[in-house]
């Protein structure tokens, strides 16, 4: 049962992230691009019922993962179970803080939650050394959790590892690329008033 509702909330949250590290990456091609994209996303995402979806899926992937953590924490024994357990808990701190900033900036500051919102932690000031790892983790552990789940599921052999390094290569490749151009390696970004990073 707590594995189904985990399996169930991973995939909407799969579907959600999907859409929205291509919109990231989507900055590749200019800053409109990415607000053009994010416009037509938030039309899906953002009704109330999709949204309440979504962040019920956030709720659930973390309290069901927790349960699943602690239920079997005297089954891991290979390196894989412990790269699975240590991702698992990567995404849920990172979501934890995640999801809390973008509701802060939407509803406290009264931001729009925008390609600035996401860039200015990465930019200027001591902070950014805090944001870039913050950032790169929480990519990257979505892809090594998937890559975890695809070993241990799947029979030993030349395609399990192919899968696997290449979930891994390109979540860490799919990081870098945002992290580049939302830190400026790529273009100017220049934030508009009300965005820098206290
Ligand atoms: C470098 C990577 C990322 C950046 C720059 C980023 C940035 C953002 C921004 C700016 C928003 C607000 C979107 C809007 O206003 O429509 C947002 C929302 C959100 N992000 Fe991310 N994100 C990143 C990665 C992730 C990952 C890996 C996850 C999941 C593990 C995630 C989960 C979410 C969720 C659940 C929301 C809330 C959507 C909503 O209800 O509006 N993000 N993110």
């Amino acid at each position: 049962m707590l594995r189904k509702l985990h399996r169930t909330s991973a995939v909407i949250l799969l579907a959600f992230i999907i859409a929205h590290l291509t919109n990231h990456l989507a900055a590749l091609q200019g800053i409109e691009t990415h607000t053009t994209m994010l416009r037509a996303l938030r039309i899906v995402y953002r009704n109330p019922i999709a949204e309440t979806a979504l962040l019920l899926a956030v709720l659930l992937q973390i309290v069901t993962g927790s349960a699943l953590l602690y239920k079997r924490r005297h089954e891991r024994r290979g390196i894989w179970q412990h790269v699975q357990a240590w991702s698992g808990i990567t995404i849920a701190a990172f979501l934890l803080q995640h999801v809390g900033a973008v509701l802060f900036g939407r509803y406290v500051q009264q931001l729009d939650t925008n390609f600035y919102f996401a860039a200015a932690v990465l930019q200027g000031g001591l902070h950014k050394y805090y944001f870039f790892p913050y950032y790169f983790a929480g990519v990257t552990s979505v892809f090594v959790h998937l890559g975890a789940a695809v070993y241990l599921r799947s029979t030993p052999g030349i395609a399990r590892q192919v899968v696997v390094a290449a979930l891994i290569t390109s979540g860490a490749a799919t990081a870098f690329a945002i992290l580049l151009c939302l830190g400026g390696m790529f273009y100017e970004v220049r934030l508009p008033s009300g965005y820098a990073f206290p």
